[in-house]
């Protein structure tokens, strides 16, 4: 299983953030709660240290609390052993004579004290006490203000992190966007702005390849232009030689097998013709013309409209929008013609094959619509397969139209595709989108 280098970076950095995030929060709230803590035990030492300059110690007579929470969070000052104590234990604490000089915690019953324990100028011993449930909620609330840059951190770093590495693998994101679309026959370089020092040398290498692949298809290519080339002459020289022949007086048999013969030769001379049209389509360097397309569609129907006509096809032109798109003049011609080719000879005589140009949303929309067999789903990728034939139709051909088509579709930067007929019935809907110029 290939994992990913950034799910996983971003997985241990966003771990490993929470975690410290988690330690912070926890070791902060413990100091600043002890910190509060001590700083309470710190004004009870001063309150007292101020009432030990005075000569005798009473509970302030004038106090009148607002409310129980205004009483209990004032603080307690009692002579020790002194009684008259307010039954309610919550507000008032008896403070024993056992008490010691100094801090200590002090618990008469549920509720629980801290008193800080002196003598004043007169001798006399007194606490002044302060209820511990109250100390600790304002610790508690000091720690936990403390926490509030912890808790806003966390979120921030964790979407810092997840913001620097998208951007961080954003050019690798790209690289592979740019081989993704790539469609085999223009293998452009990758580009090297922009890409990380540590992923530049791969990004070098993969350009490297993508040379020496180039080389080697473009040597393909020549190859099969270079053999179709030199077949070309010999085959037409072997076609006038069997159509002389067909002028002189032969014997039935002998004129039968030279019919087999001229069909023959027929056929190779197509195929050559075929071949070089395929070698031209995958060319390096396409010219970039404007192309209106209307007036390929026009020339490619005129060009087949006799085959259309022998077999009694109606073809025909539905909807014809003017389309300029920019391209090789000569791959929209083989893209078009090939299609409309494909639609007249698949279809029964009798039949029908619609044409259109719509454009729509600055998109051309060529569609060729025919009522044939149609081109079973499973095997509509397959048909742009150079000879790739399907079997059981009685038309003769070389498996390379389509072939021819997607090679130039992919020339002008436009999409081939085939479907069923929108109205549902039997037959082959083929499409060809491409931007307007
Ligand atoms: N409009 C269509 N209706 C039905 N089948 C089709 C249609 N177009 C193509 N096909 C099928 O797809 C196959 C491949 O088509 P393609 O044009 O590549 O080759 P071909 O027509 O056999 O030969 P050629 O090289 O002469 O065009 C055909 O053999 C045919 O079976
Ligand atoms: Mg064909």
């Amino acid at each position: 299983m290939n994992r990913s280098l950034r799910k996983r970076l971003s997985l241990w950095l966003s771990a490993a953030i929470v975690v410290m995030g988690a330690a912070t929060a926890v070791v902060t709230f413990r100091l600043n709660f002890e910190d509060a803590n001590e700083l309470q035990d710190t004004q009870l030492q001063q309150v007292a240290a101020a009432l030990a300059t005075q000569a005798a110690t009473a509970p302030a007579a004038t106090f009148r609390p607002k409310d129980r929470e205004d009483a209990e969070t004032h603080f307690v000052i009692r002579a020790l052993g002194s009684g008259n104590v307010n039954p309610d234990q919550w507000l008032d604490v008896f403070l024993p004579v056992t008490l010691h000089e100094g801090l200590q915690s002090l618990q008469p019953a549920d509720v629980q004290w801290r008193v800080m324990v002196a003598r004043n100028a007169g001798g006399q011993w007194f606490g002044v006490a302060q209820r511990q449930r109250v100390r600790d909620e304002a610790a508690r609330d000091s720690a936990v203000t403390a926490l509030v840059p912890t808790l806003v951190l966390v979120p921030l770093l964790l979407l810092i992190v997840h913001l620097l590495l998208r951007q961080g693998f954003a050019p690798l994101a790209a690289l592979t966007r740019e081989l993704d679309e790539g469609d085999g026959h223009r293998l452009r370089p990758l580009p090297t702005a922009g890409v990380p020092a540590e992923a530049l040398p791969l990004v070098l290498a993969l350009n490297g390849l993508l040379a020496r692949l180039s080389g080697v298809l473009e040597q393909q290519r020549r190859m099969v232009a270079d053999a179709a080339h030199e077949l070309r002459t010999p085959v037409a020289a072997a076609r006038v030689q069997a159509d002389n022949l067909g002028h002189v007086e032969l014997p039935s048999d002998a004129r039968e097998r030279l019919e087999s013969l001229q069909r023959g030769l027929a056929r190779i001379s197509d195929l050559v013709e075929q071949l070089l049209k395929f070698a031209r389509v995958q060319g390096a360097d396409p010219v970039d013309e404007p192309i209106a397309l209307e007036a390929v569609i026009r020339s490619a129907i005129e060009e087949t409209l006799a085959l259309a006509e022998s077999r009694r096809i109606d073809l025909g032109c539905i909807r014809l929008d003017r389309a300029q798109v920019r391209g090789d003049r000569h791959h929209a011609h083989a893209l078009i013609r090939n299609a409309i080719d494909n639609a007249v000879r698949y279809t029964p005589d009798g039949g029908w094959v619609d044409v259109s140009l719509v454009v729509e949303d600055d998109v051309a929309i060529v569609a060729v619509e025919d009522t044939g067999p149609g081109i079973p789903e499973d095997v509509r990728e397959r048909v742009f397969e150079p000879f790739f034939r399907i079997l059981g139709s009685q038309q003769s051909g070389n498996g390379l139209g389509l072939a021819i088509v997607r090679s130039a579709a992919s020339a002008l930067g436009g999409e081939v595709a085939l479907a069923g007929r929108l109205d549902g019935r039997p037959g082959l809907r083929f499409v060809y989108r491409q931007k307007l110029a």
